[in-house]
């Protein structure tokens, strides 16, 4: 039951901190993670030479997240694909490719028959699920699970969460396993998972502001979305929410793409939702991701920037901005999502639409 909330999706993002919690209990053992369910499986995840991560939507873009992650810590190429374009295209495959499917409901079609075909081309194959003894779950070599609880909601919000926090489990694990991350930094990076769940708390205080802007927006035709490195999946992952539950044209861009082409949609008042990278980030994307807001603002984009605490740069070039506490910035993806998730549904909202059920969409998509 909605317990209160106005939906079931306004309740299951407040279960966020929860989620993410969850997914971690039990899985951190004197700063190591610990997975059972991987304990046979370590001769396999020694050898392996690539990882393909197979998802549709929301899903996809937590594996995308989890690419960084996990090709900065244990040093092994994963490529993120589309479950329904994966089997359609020959993929090359070998019993040293492990291919992870990522599916909260376990019962998705296109994932489910990307995994069969994986299998029965020789690759080796992890899910990372939320719904107990699901079929993929069922199907693949081994399964972690992400703890986040029942999604009732169509648009997936802490599912998503849930996801990138043990797909980092799982690359932390896997860094383990082959030796390529000091105990120590893996440690800390334990510890910043950890340190999440009360980040994300924070966050949703902002959740009236975020009602403000929207109810501001209610009659907007189209939003787009930058980020960069893990603020890319983010910039898709809030595009994708506000096109499915608000029915708003929304595109998310890399921001490195703009000048590419993108930049050319830029008019008096368009609004550009901007994740910016941390000011600490050590490849200094900061500044970069600040040169392409002023470059729109100079167009005339109305900038709605998603900053963390501090972060005065942004200051003079954004129109709102949206404060995220500090976190490492591997794991900003964890916080900066929520306020995009609290827009798409607030603005949904103020158009009077149904968020937990959007028009043509299922919870579940059990047909290809
Ligand atoms: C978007 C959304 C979908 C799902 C996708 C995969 O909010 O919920 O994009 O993420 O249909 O579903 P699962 O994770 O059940 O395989």
């Amino acid at each position: 039951e909605k317990g209160g909330w106005s939906s079931f999706m306004a309740k299951e993002i407040s279960e966020e901190p929860e989620a993410v919690a969850n997914t971690i209990l039990g899985r951190v053992v004197d700063g190591q993670v610990v997975l059972p369910e991987l304990a046979g499986l370590d001769d396999v995840l020694q050898d392996i030479d690539r990882i393909i991560v197979i998802a549709c939507g929301t899903a996809s873009y937590s594996g995308l997240v989890g690419k960084y992650a996990i090709e900065k810590w244990a040093r092994v190429p994963v490529e993120v694909e589309l479950s329904h374009e994966f089997r359609y295209r020959e993929p090359v495959l070998t019993p040293r490719t492990l291919v992870v499917s990522i599916s909260q409901s376990g019962e998705t079609m296109d994932t489910l028959m990307a995994v069969k075909y994986a299998i029965a081309n020789g690759a080796r194959t992890l899910s990372i699920c939320n719904t107990q003894g699901a079929t993929i779950a069922r199907e693949s070599d081994a399964v972690v699970y992400t703890h986040a609880g029942p999604e009732v909601a169509v648009a997936s919000t802490k599912a998503f969460v849930a996801q990138i926090t043990a797909l980092y489990l799982f690359g932390l694990h896997l860094s383990r396993v082959r030796g390529t991350l000091d105990d120590a930094v893996a440690a800390k990076q334990l510890s910043e998972l950890q340190s999440i769940p009360a980040k994300i708390e924070q966050v949703l205080t902002n959740a009236p502001e975020i009602t403000q802007l929207a109810k501001w927006m209610s009659d907007t035709r189209a939003v787009l979305f930058l980020g960069r490195h893990v603020g890319y999946p983010i910039a898709l992952e809030g595009a994708l929410k506000l096109k499915e539950l608000a029915y708003i044209h929304a595109e998310g861009f890399a921001a490195g793409e703009l000048k590419h082409g993108p930049i050319a949609l830029i008019e008096p008042g368009q609004p550009v939702f901007v994740v910016v990278p941390s000011p600490r980030d050590p490849n200094s994307l900061h500044a970069k991701v600040v040169s392409n807001i002023q470059e729109i603002r100079a167009r005339g984009a109305r900038i709605l920037a998603i900053a963390e605490e501090g972060d005065v740069a942004v200051l003079p070039f954004a129109d709102e901005v949206i404060r995220i506490p500090l976190a490492a910035p591997l794991f900003e993806p964890l916080l900066t999502v929520i306020p995009l998730q609290l827009f798409a549904m607030e603005l949904a909202t103020a158009k009077g639409l149904d968020v937990d059920q959007p028009r043509n969409l299922a919870k579940s998509v059990t047909v290809e």
